[in-house]
């Protein structure tokens, strides 16, 4: 049991064959997965899901990488899910990510940065709900 984050692994990560290596330290940290799905975003989708940063210099070229790749989406399980997923994967920009995390391992810049982890409990449940049907997310 445990409460929940959702995570994709982003299509820098994927297209460099990182997602079994990323993965693995996922489930090592103790999450468990709950849910996953390859998939890749349409330039509109991916705008869907990053409508909150609608207005930022860096919106269209988010759109652009984040749809010019395969993702996978996750859903992820454990206690205080949301926060020790954020440590795992370190800071946005990888050059100030801490040794040991997933982008400080995988990163290439402040845009591919690897991976994407909740803010919040009610986002988490927001973006799984992007990804993920009911019946999908046991
Ligand atoms: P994430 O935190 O998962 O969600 C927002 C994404 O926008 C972030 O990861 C990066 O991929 C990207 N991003 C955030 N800040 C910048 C920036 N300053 N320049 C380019 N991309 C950014």
């Amino acid at each position: 049991a445990g409460n929940r984050t959702f995570t994709m692994i982003k299509p820098d990560a994927v297209a460099e064959n990182n997602i079994g290596a990323i993965t693995k330290m996922i489930e090592a940290d103790g999450f468990r997965v709950v849910a996953m799905k390859m998939t890749k975003l349409s330039a509109e989708r991916a705008g869907q899901f990053y409508a909150v940063h609608k207005e930022r210099p860096f919106y269209q070229d988010l759109c652009d990488y984040m749809s010019g790749g395969h993702i996978v989406a996750m859903i992820l399980e454990k206690d205080n899910a949301v926060a020790d997923f954020r440590k795992l994967i370190g800071a946005t920009n990888p050059a100030e990510a801490e040794e040991g995390t997933i982008r400080k391992m995988f990163a290439k810049s402040i845009e591919a940065n690897a991976i994407h982890g909740s803010d919040s409990d009610e986002n988490a449940e927001i973006e799984g709900s992007f990804f993920f049907a009911g019946i999908e997310k046991f």
